[in-house]
């Protein structure tokens, strides 16, 4: 029976486990394979997850807060893996962990525009922003980064500008001073946890409610029960929006393809995480 998990700290409310299962009984492949939680702190990780193949796992995702650990663990990684720093899907075989990251696809298959030529603003520092960063800039969009501390900012700024395989074109917004004028852009993307624990967008973030504009599509990385402050703002300005649980899905979609070699069926997978109480 292979079985596949979810390693975050914490993981209790993650959707993916009730995402996965829906797609793997989906295919008939429910009463082979499994798809759990499983709560680990960051000092267990590493044994954990080198635990893990004996036990008769086949792969796993990693969230929050051990993707970078995840990626310091593994025998191999993709380019992508090692350029974005961060793995949120690992692969046992052969006696060796591959690390991959499916984030930045997730990221751009969500979007309903091609971000080649575009005009982006991507909020936040962090490692949801790395990975919107990389795939957007990739992809051939123009980035800038806002971040309430900039240096980490321009950190990435710096590192990805010096890639040795990707050139993207990024910089670092201003600052938070409202004069950065969110009209210009044709993609805002907020990575920050602002609005998660109910904080005001608008209080927080150097965008005005009423600065959206029609023809903007605006992602959302935070995502609850009802549309997000921000996204309920940009869509009553006729705006496209996105929100997080898209992007899941997205990665979600990628990394089942990764471990099973089966194209996922996305709308089952979509279904199974929007149905679930997100409390
Ligand atoms: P992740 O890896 O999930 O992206 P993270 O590294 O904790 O998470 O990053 C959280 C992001 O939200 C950071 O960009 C953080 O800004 P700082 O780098 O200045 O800490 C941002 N953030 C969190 N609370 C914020 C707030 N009240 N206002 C503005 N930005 C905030």
């Amino acid at each position: 029976m292979p079985k596949l998990a979810v390693l975050g700290y914490p993981v209790a409310h993650s959707r993916s486990p009730a995402m996965q299962n829906a797609a793997l009984a989906q295919l008939g492949l429910g009463g082979e394979w499994s798809y759990e939680a499983i709560e680990v702190a960051p000092e267990g990780f590493e044994a954990v997850v080198r635990a893990l193949p004996a036990d008769g796992f086949e792969g796993v995702n990693v969230t929050v807060p051990h993707k970078g650990a995840a990626l310091a663990l593994a025998d191999e990684a993709t380019e992508m893996a090692k350029e974005i720093g961060a793995a949120n899907t690992l692969v046992f075989a052969d006696g060796r962990i591959q690390a991959h990251n499916t984030d930045a696809g997730g990221v751009l298959a969500s979007l309903p525009i091609a971000p080649g030529g575009v005009r982006a603003l991507v909020l936040g520092a962090g490692g949801a922003a790395r990975a919107a960063v990389w795939a957007l800039g990739t992809a051939g969009a123009r980035v800038d980064i806002w971040n309430r501390t900039p240096a980490r900012a321009d950190d990435i700024r710096i590192e990805f500008e010096s890639g040795e395989t990707i050139r993207i074109q990024v910089k670092a917004a201003p600052g938070p001073e409202p004069d950065l004028d969110q009209s210009v852009y044709d993609l805002i993307v907020n990575t920050t946890t602002v609005g998660l624990h109910g904080e005001d967008p608008f209080a927080h973030l150097p965008l005005r409610r009423d600065g959206f504009v029609p023809g903007q599509t605006v992602l959302d990385m935070v995502y609850g029960e009802a549309p997000s402050t921000l996204l309920a703002a940009a869509a009553a300005a006729g705006a496209g929006v996105v929100d997080g649980l898209e992007v899941l899905v997205q990665q979600g979609a990628l990394s089942f393809k990764i471990w099973t070699g089966l194209d996922a069926p996305v709308d089952v997978m979509r279904a199974a995480a929007y149905s679930l109480d997100g409390s």
